[in-house]
């Protein structure tokens, strides 16, 4: 039977990592289906499109296949390799452009919906238990308060080298959520029947097996 493990969360709560490691664990395909948003605003900035041109903007998610190999660990949009590029802060920062785009999430939606048609997954997102994966067998939604969010995020900075400033993160990490919360369609929320999971004061090794449990029914909470 193919099983789809949908999880939420705003920016920060480390869905991504917990994702990825409850995929390897259960040996599911991992989808990080932000990964699509960000090579579309990646295009668009290679293009120099201005950021209200929502048809040229639409056109690229339209005009480029895109291609999330090795468990998300490449990503390819028409065939170019943006895995480092969709990261960078100003691809960061564009997304919201493709994400606050009804057409374009139409289209990605439906892609992400194929994906997991054939295969078992863990997909982690803003909606993928409300809107992309309505019927998910396992939901969860993964919370931390903003100011755990946004010292881990700092912390992550700091270990590269890198100059940080936690009163600046802290902000982008608000406006980024208000971002999310508040989009039209599509907008981050907690499932119906999404577990809620906050992990401001978990470990990592916990998180990952409380999903699991959660995912074979031995927890309910
Ligand atoms: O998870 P992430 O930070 O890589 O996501 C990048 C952006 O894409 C973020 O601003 C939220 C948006 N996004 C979305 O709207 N819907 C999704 N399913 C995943 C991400």
């Amino acid at each position: 039977m193919i099983k789809q493990i949908a999880i939420d969360g705003p920016a920060g709560a480390g869905k991504s990592s917990v994702a990825k490691m409850v995929a390897q664990k259960l040996n599911y395909l991992f989808v990080d289906s932000g990964a699509m948003y960000r090579c579309i605003a990646a295009l668009a900035i290679r293009k120099g499109l201005d950021q209200n041109d929502t048809a040229a903007w639409l056109d690229i998610a339209l005009t480029h296949k895109i291609d999330l190999e090795d468990n998300s660990t490449i990503v390819k949009a028409g065939g170019i390799d943006l895995t480092d590029e969709i990261r960078s802060p100003e691809v960061t920062l564009a997304t919201r452009f493709a994400a606050n785009n009804p057409e374009i999430r139409k289209i990605l939606v439906n892609r992400q919906r194929q994906i997991g048609q054939s295969v078992s997954i863990v997909m982690e997102g803003r909606d993928i238990g409300t809107v992309v994966l309505p019927n998910a067998t396992c939901k969860i939604y993964l919370d931390a308060s903003s100011s755990v969010r946004a010292k881990r995020r700092y912390d992550q900075i700091i270990a590269k080298g890198l100059p940080a400033n936690l009163q600046e993160i802290h902000q982008a990490v608000v406006d980024r959520d208000s971002s999310d919360k508040n989009r039209k369609v599509g907008p981050l929320k907690q499932a119906d029947d999404a577990v809620y999971l906050d992990t401001s004061d978990m470990l990592f090794d916990e998180v990952v097996d409380k999903i699991i449990a959660i995912s074979n029914g031995q927890l309910n909470d």
